[in-house]
């Protein structure tokens, strides 16, 4: 089977995963955390998100947070911008690449961000615009790819139709949500083929949560289609303020484990990882979700 030889993981941790955190988590922790992230060897590492503090407390750190990681050549911090005034507060912090998110179910659309689906991607055109300008990368994500809170089932065609619209608008690269993780293999290859008639696949990324404990499943089912980026989050944190009940993403040591199995290049050094996993974990009061995370930390504790 052709498998790509290297995946890209994004990691998502410090915004997917902690925007559902019910206790406010310190700023400190939070760049922390993206330091140790990096020093593990992700490249890409969503930051944090320039949404209504309102509608989402957790990230109303976001300046502060991006003013104080630390930069270096190669390694990214992409940021959530859903309207031209997140884009505005995020271009002023510093961020040169942001991602905007719209939903291929409606409900989800006027539940996650007030509004429908068109209208996102109106409000999304000066984003765009505004982003060319400033010479600021744009990722787009796709939410309810694979199943939504409030509609269930959500056609392909569906998905395909916002997934093309972000890509021709400029997006350089488009993340399908399975925001409640109901996805299975077949469907999500089925969801894929309808994107892959509108994007290319080389643009074209995983974001799977594991509510159902299906993402590692999903994820292999999209590199058998050539998908090659895939987003993710240590430990397993998180879960959408937005989708109820819904868990984190992917764990990324799980998608790390996968990858080194295959003999797939990730440049993320596990043991690293996993450390990093097991400080936010104890930092949040739990154990890593992440099932490779806990048995490697079992393993260590036994030698
Ligand atoms: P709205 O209430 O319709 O916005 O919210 P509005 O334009 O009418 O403005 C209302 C107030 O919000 C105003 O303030 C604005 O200034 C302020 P007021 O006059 O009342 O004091 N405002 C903002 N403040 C800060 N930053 C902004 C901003 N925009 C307006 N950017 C809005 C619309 C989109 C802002 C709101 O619905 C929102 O913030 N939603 C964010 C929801 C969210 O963050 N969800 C989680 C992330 S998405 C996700 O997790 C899925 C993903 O992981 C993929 C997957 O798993 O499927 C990506
Ligand atoms: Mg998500």
């Amino acid at each position: 089977m052709n498998l790509p030889k290297t995946v890209k993981i994004v990691e998502v941790g410090p915004r997917d995963g902690l925007q559902n955190e019910k206790r406010v988590v310190a700023t400190d922790t939070k760049v922390e955390l993206i330091a140790r992230l990096a020093d593990a060897g992700l490249t890409a590492i969503e930051a944090t998100s320039f949404v209504s503090p309102k509608w989402v407390p957790q990230m109303g750190d976001n300046a502060e947070v991006m003013a104080r990681v630390t930069r270096r050549p190669g390694l990214d911090f992409p940021v959530l911008t859903p309207n031209l005034k997140g884009f505005e507060a995020a271009l002023a912090a510093g961020a040169d690449e942001v991602a905007v998110f719209g939903a291929a179910s409606e409900s989800f659309s006027q539940k996650n961000i007030n509004c429908s689906i068109a209208e996102s991607l109106e409000r999304f055109e000066p984003v765009m615009d505004a982003a060319k300008a400033a010479g600021v990368k744009v990722r787009g994500y796709v939410s309810c790819v694979l199943g939504c809170p409030y509609e269930g089932e959500i056609r392909p065609d569906a998905v395909a139709l916002v997934a093309g619209t972000l890509f021709e608008m400029g997006c350089y690269e488009v993340s399908l949500g399975d925001t409640i993780g109901t996805g299975t293999p077949g469907k999500t290859q089925r969801m894929l083929e309808a994107a892959m008639r509108r994007v290319p696949v080389a643009r074209l990324a995983g974001h799977y949560h594991d509510t159902y404990g299906m993402a590692i499943a999903n994820i292999y089912a999209s590199l058998e289609l050539g998908v090659a980026v895939f987003d993710a989050s240590v430990a397993g944190l998180g879960g959408c303020p937005y989708a109820k009940g819904a868990s984190g993403n992917v764990a990324t040591e799980d998608v790390v484990w996968l990858m080194n199995g295959l003999g797939i290049g990730t440049g993320v050094d596990l043991d690293r990882l996993v450390d990093a996993g097991a400080w936010i974990s104890e930092v949040l009061g739990r154990e890593p979700a992440s099932r490779v995370s806990r048995a490697l930390l079992a393993g260590r504790r036994a030698k």
